[in-house]
This record gives structure tokens, sequence and C-alpha cells, in this order.
């Protein structure tokens, strides 16, 4: 097959990471008889040092007829002083808006090799296999107003969705629990606010459809505290963004490292943006440290979503399983007796094990 695809790198670490992800995927074609372009494009910090915004117009017109889309991170203390329209971080929501990814996929697994990474209890861990599905083109990010008054003493941000934009998410999340375990936990926080009390409506009402997918209500405070004493009770989680955006990188902790969290941005038809659940690590950046397997794993997300290569996916998995197996890891990753390497070496490990192919068979295919 034949696929165009575009590289964002952004900022920080961002740029040494799509690196990683580029030199497995050529890999995969090579192996699989694929031919992959790739055409790199600016975006964030990167972009407004280079034409004075977070989003070129030539950026979003790539994206839009590209195949797929993959993206490092953006962001930086750069930039951090700019006001908010003209900060990296609106290219990054910009892009997720303009091509309407509304639903956000953070898979969080253990891989085995890592169960004692994580400062969580081994048998806490132990069994996690989890899927956030994150709402990600509305709420507090995009409701308008949002602004200062007063002479600045005055903040207003605004929770705003449309019954159309719940019932759309709603409906991807319980399509994917049936793709897993069928069970469905919404998280809210209907005690408080009326979005809330309208996503669990919807919630309520959409479950008559999919009769074989049990459903939970869980208030965010709680679904917090439970996501790391009892992660093995979860299986699909659906939220509105902001929530999502911060369970996310709590559940990071049970994999070991927020550097392992791939993630993939979708709409129904295939189309979307793949980009690590981390942020540009602006402390490492620059060090050759940075973890590139969230990257990677994205890259394989893109495979399986946006190509339906299936069997390439899960080869990049159990690849990257293979390295943490043979006890590669980069310093995020607390392994005992392990091999710490650098992005560029733990990116070639991966290499290395996808043409051996002398892979572990522990798992499979690892994400829905
Ligand atoms: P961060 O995710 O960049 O970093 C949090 C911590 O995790 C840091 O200690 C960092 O070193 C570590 N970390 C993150 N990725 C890692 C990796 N691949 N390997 C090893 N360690 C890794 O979050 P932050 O520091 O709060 O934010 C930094 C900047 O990134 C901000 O400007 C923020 O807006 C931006 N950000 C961007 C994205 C994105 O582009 N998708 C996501 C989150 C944050
Ligand atoms: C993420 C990030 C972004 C978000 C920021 C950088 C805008 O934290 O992708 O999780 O909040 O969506
Ligand atoms: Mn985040």
């Amino acid at each position: 097959m034949n696929k165009q695809i575009i590289l964002l790198p952004g900022d920080g670490v961002g740029k040494e990471i799509v690196e990683s992800a580029k030199l497995v995927l050529n890999t995969v074609a090579s192996e699989f008889g694929h031919r992959f372009t790739f055409h790199q494009h600016a975006i964030g910090g990167d972009a407004i040092d280079q034409y004075g915004t977070p989003l070129p117009e030539d950026t979003i017109k790539a994206c839009h007829h590209a195949d797929a889309v993959l993206l490092g991170a953006v962001g930086g203390a750069k930039w951090d002083s700019l006001p908010a329209h003209v900060r990296p971080e609106k290219g990054l929501l910009g892009i997720r808006k303009s091509l309407g990814l509304f639903a956000n996929l953070r898979p969080i697994k253990g891989f085995a090799p890592l169960l004692h990474a994580s400062p969580l209890k081994e048998d806490v861990v132990k069994g996690s296999d989890i899927l956030i599905i994150r709402e990600l083109t509305g709420g507090l990010y995009f409701g308008k107003p949002s602004e200062r008054r007063e002479d600045g003493n005055v903040v207003v941000d605004t929770l705003h969705y449309q019954r159309s934009e719940m019932e759309r998410i709603i409906d991807k999340a319980f399509q994917s629990a049936r793709l897993r375990n069928k069970h469905l936990t919404s998280v809210d926080k209907a005690n408080v606010l009326e979005s809330s009390r309208m996503w669990r409506e919807i919630v309520n009402e959409k479950s008559k459809n999919y009769p074989d997918v049990t459903v939970e209500h869980l208030l965010v405070d709680a679904a917090a505290m439970k996501l790391i004493t009892q992660p093995d009770q979860f299986d699909t989680i659906v939220t509105e963004n902001l929530f999502g955006d911060i369970l996310s990188d709590e559940a990071s902790v049970l994999t070991g490292s927020l550097g392992m969290l791939p993630s993939a941005s979708v709409r129904t038809d295939g189309v979307g943006l793949y980009e690590p659940v981390h942020g540009s690590a602006p402390d490492i950046a620059g060090k050759g440290i940075a973890n590139p397997l969230g990257m990677i794993l994205s890259a394989a997300l893109m495979l399986r979503h946006s190509f339906q290569m299936d069997e390439e996916a899960a080869e990049i998995e159990e690849a990257v399983n293979a390295c943490l197996d043979q006890g590669y890891h980069t310093a995020d990753l607390q392994m005992k007796d392990g091999k710490l390497v650098g992005t560029k070496e733990m990116t070639e490990t991966v290499v290395e094990n996808l043409t051996t192919k002398s892979v572990s068979n522990s798992i499979c295919s690892m994400y829905v």
C-alpha cells in the first residue's frame, strides 16, 4: 500500500521521537512491501518561530490531504508568556478541531516486563487493561467566552457541549467497549455540573442500543482514586475533554511511565492524528534520553486505525515488548537489572527486533 503521512514533530522531545517513529515505519514498509511517503510540516512553538503562528495554513492543508498525521509534542517555556491565541498548544487544539477529531483513544496496558516499573504495587497494576476514550473537540477547551474581564480581575471559561457532540463520543465508546470486555465506565461530575447531567442522561439512553455492554457511572474524583487503587475494575472509560486529559496522565503510572502511552485522535471515517500522550518534556529535551515508545506505539495505532494494517501494528507492539523483555529501557523507566539506553538506541533495538522477528510471544494484539 502507498500512504502519505504528515509528520508534525513540534517542540522539545517531539522532534527526537518523531524520527524514531519514522525509522520504525520505514522498517515496517520494507518488511511488508508498503510505501510510506513522509511530509514534514511545522506546528507549535517551532511554527511560531518560523511563521509567527502555531498552526500555519500550509500545515492545515497538508493534514487535510494526507492519509494520516503523526505528531510529536508542542510547547515549552520559551512561548509560555505569549497570549493564549498564539501559544504552541493552540496549534495542537486547532489541528484537532480542523480535522474534526472528536475521539481520543488512550490505551493503557502494562507490558509484562514493566510490571515492577510502576511506583504502584505489582499486584495492583497486574491485569490492568484500560481504554480511555476522551472527547477531544468540545468542553472547556473550546467554549466561548474564554477571557479575562474587569481589569483582569474576573476570568471566564465556558464548558460548552451540544447534545450531538456528546452522542457521537458516547456511541464511539459503546462500540469500542463491545470490541473489548463489554464494560463501559462513564466518568462525569453529575453531582455538580449541568453538562455532566446531560452526559449521564445520554449514556443511559444510548445503553439501550448496546444491551451487551454493562454501564457504570463514576464521579470523576472517585474515578481518579479508583484508577490507581483498583485499575483492574476498568475496561473502557468514556469522559469529557478535560477529565480525560487528567485521568490519562494519571493512568500512565500503571505502565511505569508517561513516555509509554500512545494515543489515536480519530473521527468516524478512519482519518486520524496519532501522538503520544505526553508533552514536549522540556526538562529532558535535547539530551537524547526521551522514551520513544509512546510515539512508536502511536505509529502502530496509526497502522491499525487508519490503514487497517493489523498485522503490521501487532509486529511493532511485539517488537516493543521484546526490547523491554531484553531489559532495554530509557531513564524514565525504573527497571531492575536493565540496560539503560537513550532514544536512538531504544529505537534501533525496536528496529532490530522487527527485522529479526526474534519477538517474545507474551503479547499479541495489545490495543483495540
Ligand atoms: P510533559 O508530558 O512534557 O512532561 C511531564 C514529565 O514526564 C516530565 O518530567 C518529562 O520529562 C516526562 N516525560 C514526558 N515524556 C517523556 C518521554 N517521552 N520520555 C521520558 N520522560 C518523559 O508535561 P509538562 O512538563 O507538564 O509540559 C511540558 C510542555 O508540553 C507544556 O508546554 C505543555 O503544554 C506541553 N504538552 C504538550 C502535549 C502535546 O503536545 N500533546 C501534551 C502535554 C503537554
Ligand atoms: C494532551 C495535552 C494537550 C491537551 C495540551 C498540550 C493542549 O495535554 O494532549 O494531553 O490538554 O489536550
Ligand atoms: Mn494532557
